[in-house]
């Protein structure tokens, strides 16, 4: 948990913008301001939900909505977080996206009748308990692109959260004394703070406390996205056995060495053992678009808590044989120059916060 919102000074508070990330392990919290068209880092925080559930820090929770917000007014407090105005994400884990393929209509209104119907197919619960969205998706392939004709068919990306995942959303918001304006699913605000190629296929991998987010991103679209019932937490579980450590003190060599050799030969075994699981199933979602849409991925960027593991960008490098970087979200922040260095190292934590403050930014115009 970090804070330093008092080197910024007491300025006008007036278009303050919050973004907050309910992860299963930890919130994190962003607040960014706009002065003279510039995005400057007001304050930043986390805040681990594990021991409010009995767990240990860096270990997924289940919590409900009056411990989360519990949690989220600590860190509110501790981070000096001076807005109300934000916006909160919603985890993949809690929605459902489906990509299909269906007639094309010329006519928008016609389109969305056809997707609304089609909708009820794919989705495992009755329409009526979720919240609907879609985006179509460009031309698969550089052959359809380039065709005069436009083709029969359309892909589309399905979006459903479930109305009790919302409800918790705004009770935790309600008692929290924020006011939020939007739910995003975190996927999208990842790709706001952290996906800059304007055309190339880009994969971001999200190791996040209990399962690993793999999608890709195209033009600014998720074109596939697929979820690894693995991450962080596993990383430190493997690294408890292996050299005969509790939980706590696995998570803490973990965080400080990662991949780094020394004294813990085991520990590094098992954090490359853990992570190359992950990576094995990423691998098969790469290729599976890489089929599909015959085009290349061309780069990797890796995100999420597990993103900060040291030595995990040469690891993802050699693995993949791709460009790989590691997730950098407040380069898009101002900060003072001292405190850069701290940004970059656990810039991949607050993806998701980072990209819900921006757009909540936007709103204010
Ligand atoms: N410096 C670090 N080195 C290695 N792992 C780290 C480091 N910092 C955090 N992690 C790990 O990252 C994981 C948490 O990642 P993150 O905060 O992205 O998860 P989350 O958002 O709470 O979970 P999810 O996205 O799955 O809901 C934890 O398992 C934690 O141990
Ligand atoms: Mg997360």
């Amino acid at each position: 948990m970090s804070f330093f919102s008092d080197m910024f000074g007491k300025k006008s508070q007036a278009h303050s913008a919050l973004g907050i990330d309910v992860g299963s392990s930890s919130l994190k919290v962003v607040q960014l301001r706009k002065e003279r068209g510039a995005v400057v880092l007001e304050t930043y925080g986390e805040l681990a939900l594990g021991p409010y559930g009995g767990v240990e820090v860096g270990q997924a929770t289940d919590l409900p909505a009056d411990v989360i917000a519990k949690t989220l007014t600590d860190l509110l407090r501790e981070a000096n977080v001076t807005t109300k105005d934000c916006g909160v994400s919603i985890p993949s884990a809690r929605s459902l996206l489906t990509f299909v393929t269906l007639p094309r209509r010329d006519s928008p209104e016609e389109q969305k009748t056809i997707i609304e119907l089609e909708a009820r197919k794919y989705i495992p619960v009755p329409v009526s308990e979720v919240q609907l969205d879609w985006f179509t998706l460009p031309p698969s392939t550089a052959a359809e692109e380039e065709s005069a004709t436009p083709p029969a068919t359309v892909d589309v990306l399905l979006v459903a959260v479930h109305n009790n995942e919302i409800q918790l959303l705004n009770e935790v918001v309600r008692q929290s004394g924020l006011a939020a304006t939007f739910f995003e699913i975190e996927i999208f605000s990842t790709i706001r703070s952290v996906v800059d190629e304007p055309v190339k296929p880009v994969m971001v991998i999200d190791v996040g406390a209990a399962s690993t987010k793999a999608y890709v991103v195209e033009r600014g679209v998720v074109v596939l996205s697929h979820s690894i019932p693995h991450g962080g937490q596993d990383v430190t579980r493997a690294v408890a056995t292996s050299s005969g450590i509790d939980i706590a003190h696995a998570e803490h060599a973990k965080k400080e060495k990662g991949f780094s050799d020394g004294e813990g030969e085991a520990r590094v075994t098992a954090t490359e053992t853990t992570f190359s699981i992950i990576f094995e199933e990423a691998k098969r979602v790469l290729f599976q678009f890489e089929h599909e849409h015959h085009r290349s991925v061309s780069v990797i960027v890796l995100t999420g808590g597990g993103g900060v593991t040291k030595g995990l960008g040469e690891y993802a490098q050699k693995f993949f044989s791709i460009e790989t970087r590691v997730a950098d979200p407040f380069a898009k922040t101002q900060a003072p120059a001292f405190i850069r260095p701290v940004l970059k190292e656990i810039g991949p934590e607050f993806s998701v916060a980072v990209g819900v403050a921006l757009r909540k930014l936007e709103e204010f115009g």
